[in-house]
């Protein structure tokens, strides 16, 4: 997820844009540029280009706050590397060699490689790393004179999502965009006009604004825009009046960035999953791990750090029932000092987020001295835990701001399943029949998410009841044990809640003693083989005063013999299950926190990114 803002109109266009950039910082802020037309030659206007990396301030000191770039028009871009970590050639403006065409983007290009191989057979040099410049290319390419009609071709030739700024060398004073499933929306004011990702970067100077929808072709100047459909003919379109403060524009109309960061993970799963099916099969070409070294795998050790280890708690349930081989896990923490002997043929797969957590740092740098290979499954490109991994599966769920993680953790588990389909090919264990039923799954998974965030209001209902617990308990068995600890997790890491998660079968081993009136027990059930276990662990505690919640799959409807509440997810294929109940759960840690009136966002004693011991 990247942010993008264009200006055109009277005033100075740089500092418009820079402004603009810094509230769109949430969406990345790994490297940011900007392109503007100015008059540097007498005879004609040039694009000039400023790109730096790291945060938007090193381009605020480069330009003195844009001051010293002349010029009313130009497009900008703070990025959220998916494509080339983060460096000056790989922010964006992208352009193609002379500057013909210049373009910012935000999305990813899913057929992005075919393509340049394409330009490049034709005789295209390029210079980044990025999706973006093969759009630069392709754009040079087709721009004969008429911008609607390379941009109309563009949108025939690419795949994937994009909201693109883009500036045509010999139109000065034009800014030019288009978007497919990244968001773009247009600003119109007595002092000029805009495009931006999100309503932020521009509320300072116009509340009117147009959200444009997909496929749609959109022409400014200073002082008119015009809308084209694909075949380029010319629409009309509606403006609104933004009634949001700047603060609540940020988070896109959410109250915190942590309910907007749970409604972002179907797109987040999406766009985790989709470019790795290609022909209906999973493809990970990206890890450079040849079918021999897949199918030589004989033991898999995770490691990781609260949320992302209880995705590696879910990876082993899913994976040893889906490969057969044994799959350890390990909390970071307790693997680096633990002095590990792992049997040859281990694969490590260490999890973060945020690619900083010191201890998974240590447990992978520990992994690789004892000679292993180590696969990481990362969020922030070019991040330590991703430059020192031999291979990196990417999550591209953006930036996540929340310090509680939600749709991070939800791609995490998508990485985990593709990775365990891709194994379980490697091994014979998964045929052609199976894979495809499964990939017909995996990219349902969003739209059920959805379904799930329709319900809100019933969990907030419940939620609120439960606002002053003293003590949640939640409890599973096989992988639901594993969403029942990142449920736990989420809601004591932000409501301060004291809170357990426990093996259901466990429960009677002792922990049993705490239960007592009142007591609030989430019970989640989505395994049908241990559905029945988990009612009677339910029926034991709510025998000893619990209030029990259920949370269970569509069909359970017995669960409802036993629950006082019970809280339904679609069903799909069981082992992919935890996608669908950690939805409900972390909507109930975010209602429990929001009824005590927390700071959702930034829990006390906690940080985004654990980068001490
Ligand atoms: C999760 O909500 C917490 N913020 C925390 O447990 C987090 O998952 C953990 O610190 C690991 O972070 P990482 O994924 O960036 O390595």
């Amino acid at each position: 997820m990247c942010g993008i803002v264009g200006y055109t109109g009277s005033s100075q266009a740089a500092p418009i844009l820079l402004d603009g950039l810094e509230k769109l910082e949430y969406r990345g802020y790994d490297s940011a540029g900007i392109a503007v037309f100015s008059k540097k030659k007498k005879s004609e206007p040039s694009i000039e280009v400023i790109k730096a990396k790291g945060r938007l301030k090193v381009l605020f000191e480069m330009t003195d706050s844009g001051k010293s770039v002349k010029g009313t028009c130009g497009i900008g871009h703070t990025r959220w590397a998916t494509h080339g970590e983060p460096s000056v050639v790989n922010s964006h403006p992208q352009y193609a060699k002379d500057k013909r065409v210049v373009v910012v983007h935000n999305g990813i290009i899913e057929n992005y490689q075919e393509l340049k191989e394409r330009l490049m057979r034709d005789g295209c040099e390029f210079v980044s790393a990025t999706d973006t410049e093969v759009v630069a290319h392709l754009l040079d390419r087709y721009y004969d004179s008429d911008p609607i009609d390379a941009i109309s071709k563009l949108m025939y030739h690419v795949r994937g999502s994009y909201a693109l700024g883009i500036l045509f060398q010999d139109r000065p004073g034009e800014i030019y965009a288009v978007r497919k499933d990244s968001p773009l929306i247009v600003g119109r004011s007595s002092g000029g006009n805009f495009i931006a990702s999100d309503v932020p970067a521009i509320l300072k100077y116009t509340r009117d604004v147009c959200f444009i929808e997909n496929q749609v072709i959109v022409r400014l100047t200073g002082k008119d825009i015009q809308f084209f459909d694909v075949d380029k003919a010319e629409l009309k379109k509606e403006f609104t009046q933004i009634q949001w403060d700047t603060e609540a524009a940020e988070k896109g109309g959410f109250k915190h960035f942590m309910l907007k960061e749970i409604y972002e993970q179907p797109k987040a799963v999406r766009d985790t999953i989709s470019p790795r099916i290609k022909d209906g099969k999973v493809n990970l070409e990206e890890l450079n791990l040849s079918q021999e070294e897949l199918s030589s795998i004989r033991r898999i050790q995770m490691v990781a750090c609260g949320s992302a280890y209880h995705v590696c708690m879910t990876a082993r349930y899913m994976m040893e029932e889906l490969v057969r081989i044994p799959v350890d896990v390990d909390l970071a923490s307790e693997f680096r000092y633990r002095k590990p002997v792992l049997e040859e043929n281990t694969l490590v797969i260490v999890i973060s987020q945020s690619g900083e957590t010191a201890d998974s740092l240590a447990a992978l740098r520990e992994a690789k001295k004892l000679g292993h290979k180590v696969l990481a499954v990362v969020n922030v490109v070019g991040s330590s835990i991703a430059r020192e991994a031999d291979s990196v599966f990417y999550t591209w769920a953006g930036p996540e701001i929340s310090v509680a993680t939600t749709k991070a953790y939800s791609t995490q588990l998508a990485a985990v399943y593709l990775l365990a389909i891709v194994l379980g090919k490697a091994r014979g264990m998964v045929d052609e029949q199976a894979e495809a039923e499964m990939v017909e799954e995996l990219q349902r998974l969003p739209e059920k998410i959805e379904r799930i965030l329709e319900e809100k209001e019933r969990i907030q209902w419940f939620a609120n009841k439960f606002s002053h617990s003293k003590d949640i308990f939640f409890i599973g068995r096989g992988l639901d044990y594993a969403s029942s600890l990142e449920g736990s997790l989420k809601l004591k890491e932000i409501s301060y809640i004291h809170s357990e998660a426990y093996a259901a079968g466990e429960l009677k081993h002792g922990t049993i003693s705490l239960i007592e009136d009142g007591i609030l027990v989430v019970g989640v059930a989505t395994q049908s083989e241990l559905f029945e276990k988990l009612i009677s662990n339910m029926v034991e505690v709510k025998s000893r005063g619990a209030y029990v919640l259920g949370v269970t799959s569509y069909g359970n409807y017995n669960m409802e013999d036993v629950a006082n509440y019970t809280i339904y997810v679609p069903k799909t294929m069981e082992c992919f299950a935890a996608s669908l109940v950690v939805i409900p759960l972390q909507l109930l840690a975010y209602y429990v926190a929001l009824g005590k009136g927390l700071d959702v966002d930034k829990p006390r004693n906690l940080a985004k990114s654990v980068t001490v011991e």
